[in-house]
């Protein structure tokens, strides 16, 4: 794209400002500008304009105002378990079954310099979050002797980071035909006037488009067509800042193939009215989540005549997705979703400011809108003490400190289930360091078989690899 192409496309879309420090910009600068310019999709920026000024002058989509109430949600007793559990291996044994892990957001909460699957949890050895969800794949494939595709959604700013980590790391032992690394889009942040951002004289700050930005990323990457080569048709996705995930549970795939369902949820009850989580509600007839941003007090607040919450589950954002829903989903466009933020801009000397309160809007697409589509959406119930305990902010709540802890007890329960007594306080917490590779051992009962005829001293730290 030459200057005067860029000109032209700015002016007719109103956001000729970028190029007004263009005279101060050497050859390279100038350059890498241009390549900017010619990589937005002016198409996308206006839509984003119109929804933002829908938005702000109050204008936006009636549809979201219908009524709704809690979706219905299965809690698995006695046999059920097992059945679904022998429905899911049948698939997984079949060579059906994909994993997408969702790798693109920034983790500005966290406050770690680099992609969040390079933060280290493990309590002995430092692993990385990428790496405990790595070897329950690998764990995966040796147990059910076929692969189980790893789909692995980054973003520019973090995909050369994590491609390089997963060399570095020889994959985890995974075998890397079957590790696909794509890639999500950008967009610009606006300000209320519509105007795009430039966060340095040459420079048009971008973020990531959300991860409903997956369905077009995986189509154009050929994620998808590689998905149906190998034959997938049930896809188990989930977020990178989880360790206790428990990725392609069986059950739960049981039960997104027994109810036929395009998409489903698994749900833990909230540990507060105020946690972050979606909220899985039902609207229309049709399954939906609502992010907790877009919940208010009241409704986070509302009980039931026992104390009960009466919107007592949230998402964790772990689903079973059908590959043909997928397909399906990436010709239907999601709603896009605003949050008012603080975004570094130049002032009109070019100096890089970074605001003390909000003053842009960025824009996001949330996979999980998809789920309004779909005919079927099956809601798990699980024990979040089992499978979720997240890296999100740096301290408190769901914080690297909380996740190590969680992570112990639960190891320390196995351990203790198996008969190795490990002395734990009244919280459960261990009085020993442990950490436990989950291609060693995946629950109590691999546990119980790897260790079977062994001693294990209880009292002094224990990492188990494979
Ligand atoms: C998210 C969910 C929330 C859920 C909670 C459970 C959203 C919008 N909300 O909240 O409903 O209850 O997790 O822990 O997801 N990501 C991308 N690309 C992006 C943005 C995010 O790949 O453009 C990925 C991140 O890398 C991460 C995941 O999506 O793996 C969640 O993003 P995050 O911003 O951390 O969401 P939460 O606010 O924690």
């Amino acid at each position: 794209m030459t200057y005067e192409e860029a000109k032209q496309v700015l002016e007719a879309n109103g956001q000729a400002h970028v190029l007004q420090f263009w005279d101060r910009l050497d050859a390279a600068g100038r350059e890498a500008l241009l390549a900017q310019i010619a990589a937005l999709d002016f198409k996308a920026v206006a839509e984003l304009r119109q929804i933002l000024s829908d938005s702000l002058s109050g204008h936006a989509d009636e549809a979201e105002k219908a009524p709704m109430e809690p979706a219905p949600v299965t809690v698995l007793e006695g046999s059920e378990r097992g059945e679904l559990a022998a429905i899911g291996e049948k698939e997984l044994r079949a060579g059906h079954v994909g994993a997408l892990l969702v790798a693109g957001g920034q983790g500005s909460r966290l406050g770690f310099d680099g992609p969040k699957g390079c933060y280290p949890v493990g309590p002995l050895t430092d692993a990385p979050l990428f790496y405990f969800h790595a070897r329950k794949l690998l764990a995966l494939s040796k147990t059910y002797g076929a692969p189980v595709p790893w789909y692995i959604m980054t973003s520019r700013t973090n995909d050369a980071a994590t491609r390089a980590f997963f060399e570095e790391n020889q994959y985890f032992g995974l075998d890397r035909a079957d590790v696909f690394f794509f890639t999500q889009g950008m967009w610009p942040a606006l300000t209320t006037e519509g105007k795009i951002i430039l966060d340095e004289p040459g420079h048009i700050f971008l973020g990531p488009d959300g991860h409903g930005g997956m369905l077009a990323a995986l189509d154009r990457s050929g994620a998808l067509e590689d998905m149906q080569k190998r034959g997938l048709t049930t896809l188990f996705y989930f977020q990178v800042d989880n360790p206790m995930v428990d990725i392609a549970d069986p059950a739960f795939i049981g039960l997104h193939l027994r109810t036929r369902a395009d998409v489903s949820a698994k749900v833990c009850a909230k540990r507060d009215p105020q946690e972050g989580l979606g909220v899985i509600v039902e609207r229309n007839g049709r399954t939906e989540i609502v992010e907790y941003t877009e919940f208010t007090d009241e409704q986070k607040n509302e009980r039931l005549p026992d104390g009960e919450l009466r919107y007592k589950y949230g998402s964790v954002a772990i689903h079973v997705f059908s590959v043909d829903f997928l397909i399906h989903e990436t010709h239907a466009g999601l709603p896009v979703h605003i949050a008012h933020k603080k975004v570094p801009y130049v002032d009109a000397d070019g100096k890089t400011l970074k605001p003390a309160s909000p003053n842009a809007y960025k824009f996001e697409k949330f996979i999980f809108d998809s789920l309004a589509d779909a005919k079927v959406c099956s809601c798990l119930a699980f024990d979040r003490t089992q499978e979720f305990s997240p890296v999100k902010n740096a301290e408190g709540n769901d914080s690297p400190a909380t996740c190590r802890a969680d992570l112990a007890r639960k190891w320390a329960r196995w351990l203790n289930a198996v008969g190795v007594a490990v002395a734990c306080d009244a919280a459960g917490y261990p009085s020993i360091r442990i950490e436990i590779d989950p291609a060693f051992a995946h629950d109590a009962a691999t546990l119980a078989r790897r260790l079977a005829g062994q001693s294990v001293d209880g009292t002094a730290d224990i990492l188990l690899k494979a």
